[in-house]
């Protein structure tokens, strides 16, 4: 089966395409134990778990996202000072990328935490243990959503209530991974084709 020199050319970009969804795997499981972690940290103070709300997670990747670049200090993240906390400007682009409405957004808590590699344990305590803790001691929230970053993860605590549901204003659901992986397949079957 010979790869036509077209398809050759093409294959380092293949690779990146590989390592880049293997990336997003190997965040994922941060995410879930993160999110294990505060579980198990709420069942300690009695709390029902947190579910995983997926509209959430995608704004947390969003928030993630505009913070990568900045290096963790004692004054970011979960070290921010109270009232002293970055103020986004394109807050309502992030949202509407989403699909989401601030009217259903207004009772989310949003907690930002950098950590060099993201090691498990201190990105655990940074919530567990910092003054996000009292969200996290609260039965308010019911549900959350991580992303990550870089240095970067984040927390979006969502509750009950409409205010607070994350769910979308629009019915449109987007699942742009699978639609990726299989225009990924059918170029390589062009590629095997030629
Ligand atoms: C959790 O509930 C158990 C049994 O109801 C009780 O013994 C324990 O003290 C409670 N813990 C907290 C932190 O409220
Ligand atoms: C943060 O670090 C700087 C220098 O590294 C230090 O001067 C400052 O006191 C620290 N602030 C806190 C709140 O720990
Ligand atoms: C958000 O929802 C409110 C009430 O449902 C609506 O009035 C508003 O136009 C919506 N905003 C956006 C940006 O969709
Ligand atoms: C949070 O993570 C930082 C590393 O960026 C670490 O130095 C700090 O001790 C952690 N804070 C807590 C409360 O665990
Ligand atoms: C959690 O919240 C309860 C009630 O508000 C409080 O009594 C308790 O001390 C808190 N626990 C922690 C570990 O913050
Ligand atoms: C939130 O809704 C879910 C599913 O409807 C339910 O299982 C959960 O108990 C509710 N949590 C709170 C705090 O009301």
């Amino acid at each position: 089966m010979a790869f036509s020199r077209h398809c050759r050319l093409l294959l380092p970009f293949l690779y990146m395409f590989i390592m880049l969804i293997n990336r997003q795997v190997n965040s994922a499981d941060e995410e879930d134990n993160l999110l294990q972690g505060i579980n198990s940290y709420r069942a300690s103070l009695n709390l029902t778990a947190l579910t995983k709300n997926d509209n959430a997670a995608c704004f947390a990747s969003q928030i993630s996202d505009q913070f990568k670049d900045q290096p963790c200090t004692n004054t970011t993240g979960a070290n921010t000072v109270p009232g002293t906390e970055t103020q986004l400007s394109n807050y309502p682009t992030l949202l509407s990328h989403c699909h989401l409405n601030i009217s259903n957004t207004r009772d989310g808590i949003i907690m930002p935490a950098c950590v060099p590699n993201l090691v498990p344990s201190l990105v655990l305590s940074n919530f567990t243990k910092s003054q996000y803790s009292n969200y996290l001691n609260d039965s308010t929230y019911s549900g959350a959503g991580i992303g990550s970053d870089g240095n970067w993860i984040v927390v979006v605590l969502s509750t009950n209530a409409s205010s607070g549901s994350f769910e979308t204003a629009t019915s449109a659901s987007f699942i742009s991974e699978p639609l990726l992986i299989s225009h990924l397949l059918i170029f390589l079957m062009g590629c095997f084709l030629v």
